[in-house]
């Protein structure tokens, strides 16, 4: 694929484990692919009128690894980023590396860190230290704080998900596809897929748009959608979605 927006650059800061946190099982996310996708998503939204702040929801968050490095990406532009997944451990996991976007949080990395190099004096924790240090000055430098909201759902399923959140401009999604994660509450994955489309859509603001992450031979397609665009890369295939309401 052809990178419209996202530089070819050393992400090794945002390495899953590093500063970020993870679980045995977690699955990570090309941090490249993620920025290219969220800027993709901003440039289609600004040219139809909706500027920045946005607010971002992935509502098969995992441990939030994305979501988290878009934060850091992107966080001066973002005013809200709110993260479901249908496991409490996931859920868990995502309210910790969401935390490192708040100062609080990252310092308490940052003390963890030290602590565990201060113990066992390894270069890897002291690389950490680094990133996490790099990471504060990324922090440092955005303006306001990040409305963050992490909450349980089967999104296959899910009503009354505007008791936890409204008005979002963006969805980047990171479907459960392969050998390490796969849907659960819904065992048919057209299903699952048509669920989850339809149970956004009540806390989609006006222009939002949808990016779906899936395996290549998945059908990403609704009626209540148009599709915007579609790219690959490498085994993933990106469709971004924009709703559609009808008089
Ligand atoms: C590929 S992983 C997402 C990883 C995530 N993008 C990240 O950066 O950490 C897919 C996630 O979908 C979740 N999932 C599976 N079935 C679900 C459902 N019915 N509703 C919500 N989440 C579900 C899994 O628990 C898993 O965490």
């Amino acid at each position: 694929m052809i990178y419209k927006f996202a530089d070819n650059r050393n992400y090794q800061d945002y390495s899953s484990g590093r500063v970020l946190y993870n679980l045995p099982g977690t699955t990570s996310f090309p941090v490249r692919l993620a920025s290219e996708i969220y800027q993709r998503c901003a440039a289609v939204l600004s040219a139809g009128g909706v500027n920045a702040p946005y607010s971002l929801y992935d509502p098969c968050c995992g441990g939030a690894y994305l979501l988290t490095c878009i934060g850091f990406l992107h966080g001066r532009e973002i005013s809200g980023i709110y993260a479901s997944d249908i496991d409490r451990k996931m859920v868990s996991l995502a309210e910790k590396n969401l935390s490192l976007l708040t100062r609080e949080g990252l310092q308490k990395r940052i003390e963890q860190i030290e602590g565990m190099y201060a113990a066992y004096g390894k270069e890897s924790h002291l690389e950490a230290l680094k990133s996490a240090l790099r990471l504060k000055d990324v922090l440092d430098s955005m303006d306001g704080d990040i409305d963050i909201r992490c909450f349980t759902a089967d999104i296959t399923r899910a009503r009354g998900l505007t008791d936890y959140i409204n008005n979002v401009n963006m969805v980047i999604t990171d479907l459960p596809y392969g050998n390490i994660v796969s849907w659960s509450g819904q065992p048919d994955e057209k299903q699952a897929v048509q669920g989850l489309l339809e149970n956004i859509l009540p806390v989609l603001s006006s222009g939002s748009l949808v990016s779906v992450v899936s395996n290549k031979r998945t059908k990403i397609d609704c009626e209540r959608y148009r599709r915007i665009e579609m790219f690959t890369a490498g085994k993933r295939k990106i469709t971004i979605l924009q709703p559609v309401y009808r008089e």
